[in-house]
């Protein structure tokens, strides 16, 4: 398995790895419908979790038998991938059968392909505080071997902050899709943190902007199926039925929690990560929580 492990390259200004830009010219012309629903996030910030919030306000009761017969990487194609033996993005989302399509990808914004713009596409974007963000992404990258090899801690926590990760910087990731959201009104941007607060509310502002009025007893089942240990065993949603990931060096489902970066960054660690932080994160409309 390791020697689907990729190199870093750098790609328009961006880290990625070619697992994503293989199939760039078939990702750029993608054709999107103007029903369309774009789930956008760095990796790690919660798209699994919305996506599957999603699933089920749509095709919960309409098609239940999707939510245990297909994986919801299936069901939400993560359109930019190109990874030998498993269906690539692109052509699962074109053969997508369900209206809306519901479609992931990690891009920075300005790799966004023109269609979703130009048909004026729902996008939902997720962000996480970057230091949980940092710690997920460095245990995903340990336990998925089609991610570059993660090293040790301390030189991940650096290559974090110095933007050299797949799909490059969190900090210009988070910043590009918020100030996108000042000129394209329809994009929600929303927070991990304020999920795990109260889920219930978040997906009362997701069903507002998506113009759904889901019944009580609806909005129940749909929260309660997406807690963090439902969804943990819940085999169509763990991602453990994809040969590439290692749960036996960590799990997709790991924590789910706001503060564990505490139990991995040191003191030391944590002063140098605020002072950089400081100078990288100047807009002070855009505010995350590191703990709750
Ligand atoms: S990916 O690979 O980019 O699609 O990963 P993504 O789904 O964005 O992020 C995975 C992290 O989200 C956590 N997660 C949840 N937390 C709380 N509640 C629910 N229901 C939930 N679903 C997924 C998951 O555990 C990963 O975070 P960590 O901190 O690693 O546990």
């Amino acid at each position: 398995m390791d020697s689907l492990r990729p190199e870093l390259i750098e790609f328009h200004g961006v880290f990625m790895s070619h697992y994503f830009t293989d199939n760039w010219d078939n990702v750029q012309n993608f054709e999107a419908r103007p029903d369309d629903i774009v789930i956008a996030t760095y990796p790690k910030a919660g798209t699994t979790w919305v996506s599957y919030i999603l699933d089920l306000l749509y095709f919960g009761q309409t098609n239940p038998e999707r939510q245990s017969s297909i994986p919801i990487y299936d069901r939400v194609p993560f359109l930019e991938i190109f990874v030998p033996s498993i269906d690539t993005g692109k052509d699962l989302a074109d053969r997508l059968p369900t209206s809306p399509r519901l479609i992931k990808t990690h891009f920075p914004v300005q790799f966004v392909p023109k269609s979703f713009w130009e048909q004026n596409c729902r996008i939902v974007y997720v962000a996480r505080n970057a230091k949980d963000n940092m710690v997920s992404y460095f245990h995903f990258d340990r336990m998925n071997n089609v991610q570059p090899e993660p090293g040790d801690w301390s030189s991940y926590f650096h290559r974090f902050m110095e933007g050299k990760t797949v799909f490059g910087s969190w900090y210009d990731h988070v910043s590009g899709w918020w100030e996108k959201k000042q000129s394209y009104s329809n994009l929600h941007y929303m927070f991990y943190e304020d999920l795990i607060e109260d889920t219930g509310r978040e997906i009362d502002k997701l069903c507002n902007f998506l113009g759904m009025s889901p019944s009580a007893e609806e909005m129940e089942r749909v929260t309660g199926s997406v807690q963090f240990d439902n969804m943990k065993k819940n085999s169509m949603a763990n991602y453990s039925t994809l040969p590439v990931m290692d749960f036996k060096i960590s799990p997709f489902m790991r924590k789910g929690k706001v503060g564990d970066w505490k139990n991995h960054f040191t003191v030391a660690q944590n002063e140098e990560f605020d002072e950089d932080y400081k100078r990288k994160m100047k807009d002070p409309s855009l505010q995350f929580r590191t703990e709750i």
